[in-house]
């Protein structure tokens, strides 16, 4: 039963671009829906929401988004099944999570129903923008940023929560090459690494732009203390096979704490595979590589999905991953899709439908 109060305000476009669009051949969040979600911050509330037309906004230039990068976001999706019915995943994490992030940047938290309420009239309002091709989605973005105005260093008093979509393919095109960083750092204790703030990506732009440039996709973030610990990927978070066992860092302070990895996580022990979240050196994983021993690694997250990675990058050396069947990735993927697609079974009770 729907109990809530809230009234989502709805305005649709007069013409759809959706002819545009060739659904067969989607790449990742370049297109973007009919719609969005908008809700304003004013005088210490949260105003009533609105779906409207998907167009730009109007900000002052001296909104603090522009000076001082006060912005959040999130990453979710939307999947449609073989009757048709919209699902997505786990959707109250994000929910908790864009909170966990707004308390760190000083932005007023949203509350759930205005999340939930908003998220559900804007996919209603897109629905035949979710994709139904094999391995596509709508990749959905709620994000907060500071549009209230000022040069004083102090948080804005009023912000915007937006959701915008795009329907989209996967995130990597091809393998995924990774080169371990130990120069250049994407957290500190003590900082903003387990927000998703749009800063933290911003500072990996530079470091990834030089990993692109020798050909690795994404950069593997060590500690910033002693560049020892494995601790995560620019967009997802690394798992590592060692013999049997699946491994993973633990969370902390600079670590983003995945949904998809702590999904992965309860598969994993669900599925019989001896699993350890705990700290992991590079120099455990070169030596596993030399040994043998390293059957796989791979990056996990919304966007990503589970991605399998085929070698990584160390101090000018390249270490190959083995090509295995029946790899961990590929059983743990497929069970992570089957549920958000709504294929298979869902004992965790994941699922959530629009
Ligand atoms: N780590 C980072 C830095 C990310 O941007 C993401 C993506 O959201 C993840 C990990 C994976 O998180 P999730 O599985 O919640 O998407
Ligand atoms: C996601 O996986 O949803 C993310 O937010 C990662 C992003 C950098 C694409």
């Amino acid at each position: 039963m729907d109990t809530t109060t809230l009234k989502v305000l709805v305005e649709r476009a007069e013409k759809s671009k959706i002819g545009q669009v060739d659904f067969n051949n989607l790449s990742f969040g370049n297109v973007f829906t009919d719609h969005m979600l908008v809700c304003d911050y004013r005088n210490g509330v949260w105003e009533t929401p609105k779906v409207m037309p998907y167009q730009p906004i109007s900000l002052e230039p001296s909104a603090k988004i522009f000076h001082y990068g006060q912005s959040i976001f999130e990453g979710m999706k939307a999947y449609k099944d073989a009757d048709g019915a919209t699902w997505l995943f786990r959707p109250l994490e994000n929910q908790k999570r864009l909170n966990i992030s707004a308390h760190r940047m000083a932005i007023p938290e949203l509350p759930e129903e205005y999340f939930m309420e908003g998220l559900k009239a804007l996919l209603r309002t897109d629905e035949q923008w979710i994709p139904t091709s094999e391995g596509s989605s709508l990749y959905i973005r709620p994000f907060m940023l500071a549009s209230g105005t000022g040069f004083h260093a102090s948080p804005a008093n009023e912000f915007k929560f937006i959701i915008a979509c795009a329907p989209s393919g996967s995130y990597f095109s091809g393998k995924v090459k990774v080169l371990i960083e130990e120069k250049y750092s994407r957290s500190a204790n003590g900082g903003v690494g387990y927000a998703k703030a749009g800063g933290n990506y911003a500072g990996q732009f530079y470091p990834t732009q030089l990993a692109n440039e020798k050909g690795y996709q994404q950069v593997i973030w060590t500690d910033d203390n002693n560049h020892e610990y494995i601790e995560e990927a620019g967009a997802m978070n690394i798992f590592i096979r060692i013999n049997d066992t699946l491994i993973t860092g633990p969370t902390s302070d600079r670590i983003l704490d995945g949904i998809t990895r702590k999904s992965i996580l309860e598969i994993a022990k669900d599925e019989g595979i001896p699993v350890e979240v705990r700290k992991i050196t590079v120099s455990e994983v070169v030596e596993a590589s030399k040994n043998g021993t390293l059957k796989e690694m791979f990056g996990a997250g919304t966007a990503a999905v589970v991605s399998p990675i085929s070698s990584f990058g160390y101090r000018d050396a390249d270490y190959d991953l083995p090509e295995l069947e029946n790899s961990y990735a590929s059983r743990l993927k497929k069970r992570i899709t089957d549920i958000q697609y709504n294929k298979a079974e869902d004992k965790f009770g994941w699922r959530y439908k629009v």
